[in-house]
């Protein structure tokens, strides 16, 4: 199982690259590697087992983030309805969006930036995402609000791009013109 000894962090040079497609169908051990980055996501929001193993909470992991610089990530999230969008895929990408945008008022953290980094991130409002699940079957998500974020920011991690990419250095709190404000 992945433990936080498996996460690297910011600065390392795989965070910063453009990971590969993986072939569909996936072989085994990309399915294995896949499975592990979900198994992560659920396991650090369970407080039992996340302390148990020092795993810190996240709803979101991809596969660069273990220094596997291949497409494949997992989310396990609840939206502001309490629904669950708990998927792991492969070759995930946004083939549409809105051009409204949507940020999150508390920010973003991620699992291998071990500080706070304070600033709007902004994020289109609503996404559409086609991937494959563990299986190779097609997925097509339509997402909004949480899970839209989440999404990007992961698929972010596949082109090399961190979140902190995106806050305006010069103002970080620099109000984002016709924004949904996202409250977690
Ligand atoms: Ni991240």
């Amino acid at each position: 199982m992945i433990t936080m000894n498996d996460i690297i962090r910011e600065g390392h040079p795989t965070l910063t690259m453009v990971a590969k497609e993986v072939p569909i169908p996936p072989s085994p051990e990309d399915q294995e590697t896949l499975r592990s980055l979900l198994e992560y996501v659920i396991n650090s929001q369970n407080p039992e087992t996340a302390s148990k193993y020092g795993l810190r909470p996240g709803i979101g992991l991809a596969a660069p983030q273990i220094n596997v610089s291949k497409r494949m990530l997992a989310v396990n999230v609840t939206d502001g309805q309490g629904k669950l969008y708990s998927y792991a895929l492969f070759n995930p990408k946004i083939i549409s969006h809105s051009i409204e945008k949507a940020y999150l008022t508390s920010g973003e953290g991620c699992l291998s930036v071990d500080r706070s980094v304070p600033g709007f991130v902004p994020r289109y409002a609503r996404v559409t995402v086609r991937g494959w699940d563990l299986d190779g079957n097609e997925v097509k998500l339509r997402l909004k609000g949480l899970p839209a974020v989440v999404f990007q920011h992961e698929i972010d991690h596949l082109n090399g791009i961190m979140f902190y990419d995106h806050i305006n250095p010069n103002n970080p709190f620099q109000p984002i013109p016709d924004a949904i404000a996202i409250e977690r």
